[in-house]
């Protein structure tokens, strides 16, 4: 199956184009590079860089597609308050051009990143009907993506799928913007023997789950059989766990990590310290993820403690690339 991989150059595109081609299947990657890296892809998988937005480019990537997986977004919180239009343009317009150019093509499925965020303040564990009340734009542009997927279900057969990722971590996911996922940071802060910093005091929980785990859901998703019609996901590990647990658990596994590499060589000191809780940030959030599982066969396998092993394996193992202050 030829697929169209959006933002297959980032961190969840990237695991996910390895994924597909695991799996025989032929991805095709359209990304701007505007936070993803040639570098993340398997030589030989056919990259355009272009924007969503560029409509031409996105029909030339799309066609002979059987199915697409969205994943192309400006992905931060934050940078959705500060640059609400810019992030719209990518997230929510950037969404409908995918759809629309879908629908265009001939395509039969497409699956697209949602998110936890478009749940906002919600007493967990979190069921997919759930209120859907976002604190953020970005929030809101990711269920306006889930909207507009539903309304090309129901006017054109298009099937689309949403899939709600809690949060994501793993290997290759940006450590060095002050947006990126808290685990990347700590990782490789700790890793370095940089001081950490958590904000609040550490016991807000959150659903942890491996970016293996959710690369093989993007894949379940895209080939589940029976039909789909604007379905939504939660994608969760649905274990919650609070930041300082997981903190703790960085620290040992670059504990461990470190003396392996350096046997004998004690860690360096990792000092710990604790800022005001960031504003809009929720307290606790965990999945239920029963609707995964049944309706698409999916559920997480990495625990917790070995998808750290692993995170902290690739920050200590790959040099931190000194033009873009990011790891392979
Ligand atoms: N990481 C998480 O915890 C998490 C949680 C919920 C949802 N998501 C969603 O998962 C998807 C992938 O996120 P990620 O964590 O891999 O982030 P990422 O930044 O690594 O990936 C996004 C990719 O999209 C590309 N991109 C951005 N704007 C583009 C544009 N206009 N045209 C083409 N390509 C563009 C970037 O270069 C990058 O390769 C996103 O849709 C994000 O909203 C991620």
């Amino acid at each position: 199956m030829r697929v169209l991989v959006t933002g297959g150059a980032g961190f969840i595109g990237s695991h996910s184009v390895e994924a597909l081609l695991a799996e025989g299947h032929e991805p095709v990657v359209i990304d701007d590079l505007s936070t993803g890296h040639a570098r993340n892809l398997t030589p030989g998988v056919r990259l355009i860089r272009a924007s969503i937005l560029d409509a031409r480019a996105l029909a030339e990537a799309i066609a002979g597609c059987e199915t697409v997986l969205h994943l192309a977004a400006i992905v931060s919180v934050p940078l959705s308050l500060e640059r609400p239009l810019d992030c719209h343009a990518v997230n929510a317009t950037g969404s409908l051009q995918v759809l629309e150019a879908a629908h265009r093509a001939g395509v039969r499925r497409v699956v697209q990143a949602s998110s936890a965020a478009v749940y906002g303040e919600v007493e967990p564990p979190i069921g997919e009907f759930a209120p859907l009340v976002p604190l953020s734009p970005y929030g809101l542009q990711k269920r306006m993506a889930e909207e507009y997927g539903r309304l090309y279900g129901l006017h054109h057969g298009l099937e689309v799928i949403s899939l709600r990722y809690f949060n994501v971590y793993g290997p290759r996911q940006d450590p060095r913007s002050p947006y990126s996922g808290v685990l990347s940071r700590f990782a490789d802060a700790l890793a370095r023997g940089e001081p950490t910093v958590i904000f609040g005091d550490g016991q807000q929980t959150r659903d942890f789950v491996f970016v293996g785990d959710v690369a093989r859901a993007n894949l379940l998703a895209l080939t589940a059989p029976g039909s789909f019609a604007g379905e939504a996901f939660n994608l969760g590990a649905g274990r919650a766990i609070s930041v300082l647990e997981a903190h703790a658990a960085i620290r040992a596994a670059v504990a461990r990590e470190s003396d392996t590499a350096r046997p004998g060589g004690a860690p360096a000191h990792l000092p710990l310290r604790h800022e005001p809780a960031r504003s809009g940030d929720i307290r606790h959030s965990l999945a239920r993820v029963d609707a995964a599982r049944e309706r698409l066969g999916w559920q997480a396998r990495v625990p917790f403690g070995e998808g750290i092993s692993r995170t902290v394996h690739h920050a200590i193992g790959t040099p931190v690339d000194p033009a873009s202050g990011t790891r392979d």
